[in-house]
């Protein structure tokens, strides 16, 4: 971590999470942040369901939930960006405050609720998006629509012609019962429509399904069995968690989805028993408390083609994106891969 950015930092945990979180996407929508460009190299650079990554380390979903800061996230070193998540309507989300931090446990807690400034003005400003960086939108549902399961399918049929990938957010923990939606019948449905809305885009882009951690094994293979019946591109797993691993205190007490170190087990074990329940065909996407190198291995050896992380930039900066994209290459050539493909799932076994 650079001076400038450990300072930052230290002043910003001095604030409010959510205001210091608006402050940090406003610096690098300023281009105030020092930024690696293009981080790659031939045993980085990979494929997940015919995207065409630099490295496989990607932002997770929440982090700009409006598709502000695209242009400073494309030069941050990320392989991939997910934005929003996005509904059709704008809406508030929960009352403030709804994001928590807890520095011991390196993890926060969010009840944020789908705030977002709504497919219109995300569609606006993902049309001005840079080319050069694989840019996917996490799809979501108006707390009071009608037709929630059909607000995913309105979403990327409106934004889809400005995206290099989708995902169903059926997990968050933050919108009463979306969670239902990952039940075998309704979620099937569900991707139904959305399936048919990507088919009718003139650039029809993988869609991925974003699951919950706190699924029992037998919710799992049915959602793994739907998928694949579906033809789903891939499962990003897992969201936020509603369990409180290894946190204690008032903090801990707030409602919302637990993220960060705490989650990295819960999430890794799903992510194994996925790729076991899919033979390992399905592309899977880890995330859950990846914070170093080591971590994006560990989860790629458990099955993941690719990663994301939200929760440790907040403690470590974005600094700390090039450094895990180097440190993995390192690791990975001294595990003797010739790639991140070579690596994937090799290490699942441990895990289940
Ligand atoms: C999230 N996450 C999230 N996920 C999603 O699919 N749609 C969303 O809108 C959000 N919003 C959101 C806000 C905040 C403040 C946090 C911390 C997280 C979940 C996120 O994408 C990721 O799945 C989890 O946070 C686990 O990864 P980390 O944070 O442990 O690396």
């Amino acid at each position: 971590m650079r001076a400038v950015e450990r300072a930052g930092l230290a002043l910003l945990r001095r604030i409010d999470a959510e205001t210091a979180h608006g402050l940090a996407l406003r610096a690098l929508r300023a281009g105030a942040v020092p930024m690696p460009g293009l981080v790659t190299s031939p045993r980085l650079r990979t494929s997940v369901a015919g995207l065409a990554l630099a490295n496989p380390i990607g932002l997770a979903a929440g982090f700009d939930k409006n598709a502000v800061a695209l242009h400073g996230l494309g030069r941050a070193g990320f392989g991939f960006l997910e934005v929003g998540a996005v509904t059709p309507r704008p809406q508030p989300g929960n009352p403030r405050p709804r994001l928590f931090r807890l520095p011991e446990a390196q993890a926060v807690i969010n009840r944020f609720g789908f705030n977002n400034d709504g497919m219109e003005a995300v569609a606006a400003r993902l049309a001005e998006r840079p080319r050069d960086t694989v840019i996917g939108l996490n799809l979501g549902a108006n707390k009071d629509s009608a037709d929630r399961a059909g607000d995913f399918a309105r979403v990327l049929a409106h934004c889809g012609r400005w995206l290099d990938f989708a995902t169903i957010n059926v997990s968050s923990p933050n919108t009463e019962r979306l969670r239902d939606l990952q039940g075998p019948e309704a979620l099937a449905a569900l991707v139904a429509g959305v399936l048919e809305a990507r088919d009718a885009l003139a650039r029809p882009v993988p869609v991925f399904l974003k699951i919950a951690p706190d699924l029992s094994g037998a919710e799992l293979a049915d959602i793994a069995a739907v998928a694949r019946a579906a033809g789903v591109d891939g499962i990003v797993a897992t969201n936020t968690t509603v369990s409180r691993i290894s946190v204690s205190g008032p903090v801990a007490e707030e409602t919302g989805g637990l993220s960060g170190r705490p989650l990295f087990e819960r999430s890794t074990t799903v992510l194994a028993q996925l790729s076991r329940l899919t033979d390992g065909e399905m592309p899977l996407i880890g995330v859950g408390g990846v914070a170093s190198a080591r971590d994006a291995y560990d989860k790629i050896r458990a099955g993941a083609s690719a990663v994301q992380l939200y929760t440790a930039l907040a403690y470590r900066g974005l600094s700390l994106v090039e450094d895990i994209a180097r440190g993995l290459d390192d690791i990975l050539a001294r595990a003797g891969f010739a790639n991140v493909a070579e690596a994937v799932g090799t290490g699942r076994d441990d895990w289940l």
